[in-house]
């Protein structure tokens, strides 16, 4: 797949079959996330952690499920009849970084390194959604960044839900200009 047809492509999913992505196809995703920009170079700066195992993903689901807002839980019971923070995404990658040494490079780093993982993913077909707050959860709970053996000097930022769309939605995005732009 084009570049192009990728970009336009990838959206937020939001419900996904249980298959599993193989080990083949994961790899390739975070190969593409590997060769994505980061500050200075200092790629070991940063740690992904590729979550398959369904103990792993069920203790994810219930320490995000408890943390959320009583409204959001609600809403989540609506649209899909249980709490399911993770939408059922069957594969779950934490991007982690240790203190730049830029202020505020971890996130860009990280958003460079999920965009690569998301645009990698569409090109082969598999769905995809940031999952904001597996990061914040995780690092504070110190049990579970342990067992997702997330290095101590790393702080778990978020998440990124891989998975095949429970839905198929061949429609693409109109590559147009959405955001206000300034022509100088
Ligand atoms: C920083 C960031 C945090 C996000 N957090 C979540 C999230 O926690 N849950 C979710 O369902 N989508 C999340 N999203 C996805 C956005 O809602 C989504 O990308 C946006 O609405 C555009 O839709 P699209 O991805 O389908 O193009 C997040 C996206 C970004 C960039």
């Amino acid at each position: 797949m084009e570049t192009i047809k990728a970009i336009a492509t990838r959206k937020s999913i939001r419900a996904y079959k249980p298959k599993q992505l193989s080990k083949d196809t994961l790899n390739k995703i975070l190969a593409a996330g590997c060769a994505a920009p980061v500050s200075a170079g200092l790629y070991n700066t940063m740690h992904l952690t590729a979550i398959q195992d369904e103990k792993a993903l069920g203790q994810l689901t219930d320490i995000i499920g408890a943390s959320l807002p009583e409204e959001a839980k609600e809403m989540m019971e609506k649209m899909m009849g249980k709490v399911e923070p993770l939408y059922g995404a069957p594969t779950v990658v934490i991007i982690s970084s240790k203190e730049p040494t830029d202020p505020g490079a971890d996130y860009v780093n990280a958003g460079c390194i999920a965009e690569n993982m998301m645009l990698a993913a569409a090109d082969v077909g598999v769905g995809s959604v940031v999952l904001w707050s597996a990061g914040g959860t995780v690092q504070s709970s110190g049990e579970l960044k342990d067992a997702l053996s997330i290095p101590n000097d790393c702080t778990a930022l978020f998440g990124v839900g891989f998975g095949y769309a429970a839905m198929e939605d061949s429609k693409q995005k109109d590559l147009t200009i959405t955001i206000d732009v300034s022509y100088v």
